[in-house]
């Protein structure tokens, strides 16, 4: 073991349960149950992270209550027949692996949705998370009773199934959390007011879940310390609530997160635009006062980071769930010493939980085509024959299919024309917050060196270099093309596309219109970047509003930050005219025109295409090749990684 990091792969007490490190998988929506079951896609899942080397997990929340919709989508149910069985699969898959796993238990409240079920909402008070929202109808004492036992009879199913414990959520704003806080309690009777009866509905469930798993159950607390809604639980308000819950002795650990659906879940799972271990003096806090270990969270994604939490006393076990969905092995690579293997999360949010908002699609990472894939990737079998295989194309795509063939066993050449490898990622981190991006070409430099693949940059290929080599197996990963905004011929010195205007070293002046026909990131990065440098920038889009293809999460931050930038943003807004420093918009909604004047530039963004130079002469050779990434079809980070895996794993 690395002695870098003792104090993180020290082992810690949760009552009678040994957990071999300080690592926590923490509770998270996957959407990979089956027949909203869990089957042997979840437990390969959890199984995997095991034997990564994490210490705990805690599984995805399990609504406790029998209507409660989250039951009805790609969750598992625990009021499902099969559901005991399924979890015993999970839980000894994890066992087998060494490490410790609870249940989360949860009920969303006014959170849920009804629109599903069409059953009603219920919560503390009448009031809707967001305003115009669904109306909760408020508990009597009856509902109150019957969603305690909810809870219990939970607890119970999970000591059934094996788990050594659960973890109740009091956080990110769902039902306890909504009995805690004065923004969503607004009760007369015992249940609401002070901030003694407002802990009265969180203690009755502590008491109730204990009851139901026995005295020597781990029992944790996810408990909330910042709302960031007016009227909120603050560090004020969870000081208390801590000592209140520890007072009980019940409580084995404290799992210290903010944030809530009416903050912006952006402060729940924060994008790359916040800093690293964001909440950790939270836990810090929380620590100060409490008997029990404590938990921080918050990007934590590097050992290092993670190592320091605990040495320096700030907290007793770190949350680095996203940090193992990018890489479930982090924990063992880190206790070995080999950082660099580490393929390190960046926040980019898309692949995990904006695949989850996105309409409940099963949970991945833009970088780990394996993650939600375990069973495909434990198929993954070395190359029958190894083979001579030319990549051509250094971006994601042709990067993750050259790293795959060679760890399969394939001699592996890679060409690309540009001086460094990450395609379009390198255009992409150059925009304010966007840095992180780095990760990629970083994370494929180390491992194409270290598998022994001769990668060749600054190499233009032809069809005829390619046809001469003579691979035995040729994918082309050579991206994608800038779509041309077909009025910029009008004006070409005003208009530039928004990759160019993120990666050209050009003073584009004071005054700059951004143009956007594509609903991704490029064009509103693009306005960020020359915001920050100090340019008046407006965005105009012809749909309703503007990057509605970007993970709801981190457009939530970026179109903060744009503002704070004084970025306007205008929907319903089609492009009409280019004249010498002028844009003339049409208004969608007013059929009226506008006039922008003394424009210094326009950056537009109309998507791409594949670029199929080489594709087209080396069909016309006749010569069989595999496409990869952007070049097949454009389809954001995710897709490219996605299909390297796939091509690199049939080769
Ligand atoms: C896809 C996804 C779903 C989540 N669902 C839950 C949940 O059900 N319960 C919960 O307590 N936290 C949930 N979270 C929050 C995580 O437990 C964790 O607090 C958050 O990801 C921040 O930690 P990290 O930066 O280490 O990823 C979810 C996070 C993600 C990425
Ligand atoms: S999609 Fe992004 S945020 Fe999510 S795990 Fe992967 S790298 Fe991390």
């Amino acid at each position: 073991m690395s002695a870098q990091f003792a104090h993180l792969f020290s082992p810690i007490q949760l009552r009678t349960v040994e957990i071999r490190n300080r690592i926590v998988f923490s509770a998270h929506l996957t959407a990979l149950s089956e027949n909203q079951l869990p089957g042997e896609r979840l437990a390969a899942y959890y199984r995997a992270r095991a034997q990564g080397g994490v210490g705990l997990i805690v599984v995805e929340a399990a609504y406790v209550y029998p209507t409660e919709p989250f039951t009805t989508g790609p969750f598992s149910s625990l009021h499902k027949p099969g559901w005991l069985e399924g979890s015993m699969r999970i839980v000894d898959g994890v066992h087998t692996h060494g490490a410790k796993i609870l249940q989360q238990l949860s009920d969303g409240g006014r959170q849920r949705s009804g629109w599903n079920d069409l059953l009603p909402n219920w919560a503390p008070s009448a009031i809707p998370w967001h305003a115009g929202g669904e109306l909760p109808r408020p508990m009597n004492r009856k509902d109150i009773r019957l969603m305690v036992e909810a809870f219990a009879q939970a607890a119970k199913l999970a000591r059934q199934a094996g788990y050594d414990g659960v973890e109740v959520h009091g956080a990110h704003g769902y039902l306890i959390n909504q009995f805690m806080s004065r923004a969503s309690n607004q009760r007369e009777d015992e249940y609401g007011g002070s901030i003694e009866n407002r802990a009265r509905f969180p203690l009755e469930v502590i008491a109730a879940v204990r009851k139901a798993i026995g005295e020597d159950l781990v029992l944790g607390f996810r408990l909330e310390a910042e709302e960031y809604v007016p009227n909120g639980i603050t560090m004020d308000e969870a000081r208390r609530f801590a000592i209140m819950l520890d007072q009980t002795h019940q409580v084995d650990y404290f799992n210290v997160t903010c944030g809530s659906y009416a903050s912006g879940q952006s402060r729940v799972v924060m994008p790359m635009y916040y800093p690293s271990a964001v909440y950790a003096p939270f836990a810090c806090e929380i620590k100060q006062l409490v008997h029990v270990p404590v938990s921080a969270v918050g990007r934590i994604t590097d050992p290092a980071t993670a190592e320091s939490i605990i040495a320096d006393g700030s907290a007793d076990m770190v949350v680095m769930t996203r940090a193992m969905l990018a890489d479930p092995d982090m924990p063992n690579k880190a206790r070995e010493g080999n950082l660099e293997d580490i393929r390190y999360c960046m926040g980019a949010n898309e692949g995990c939980i904006g695949r989850i908002h996105k309409g409940f699609y099963r949970i991945g990472c833009v970088f780990n085509p394996d993650t939600g894939e375990e069973l495909s990737a434990q198929e993954r079998t070395p190359a029958a024959s190894p083979r001579k295989v030319l990549v051509v194309g250094g971006g994601p795509a042709g990067c993750e299919t050259a790293r795959i063939a060679a760890l399969r066993g394939h001699t592996v050449t890679l060409w690309e024309r540009g001086r460094e490898l990450g395609g379009q990622t390198v255009i992409a981190r150059n925009a304010p917050g966007r840095s992180e991006l780095h990760e990629v070409s970083r994370f494929h430099e180390h491992w194409l060196k270290k598998l022994g693949v001769a990668v060749r940059l600054g190499f233009e290929a032809t069809a005829e270099d390619i046809c001469s080599f003579g691979a035995n197996q040729i994918v082309l990963a050579v991206g994608s093309v800038p779509a041309m905004l077909p009025l910029a011929k009008e004006c070409p010195e005003l208009a530039i596309n928004a990759r160019n205007a993120l990666s050209w070293q050009v003073d584009l002046g004071k005054n700059i219109v951004v143009y956007l026909e594509d609903r991704y990131l490029q064009g509103l990065t693009a306005a960020h970047h020359w915001a920050s440098r100090g340019a008046r920038v407006a965005v105009f889009t012809p749909y309703l509003s503007a990057g509605t293809d970007v993970d709801t999460l981190t457009r939530e931050v970026l179109m903060q930050r744009l503002a704070d930038a004084n970025v306007r943003v205008i929907g319903r807004h089609r492009l009409r005219e280019i004249r010498a420093n002028q844009v003339v918009f049409t208004d969608l909604n007013l059929k009226t025109d506008v006039t922008i004047s003394e424009v210094s530039a326009l950056i537009y963004d109309c998507g791409s295409h594949p670029d199929r130079s080489l594709e087209d002469q080396l069909t016309e050779l006749g010569v069989d090749f595999f496409l990869a990434g952007d070049c097949a079809t454009p389809r954001h980070l995710i897709g490219a990684i996605r299909d390297g895996a796939r091509i690199g794993g049939r080769l």
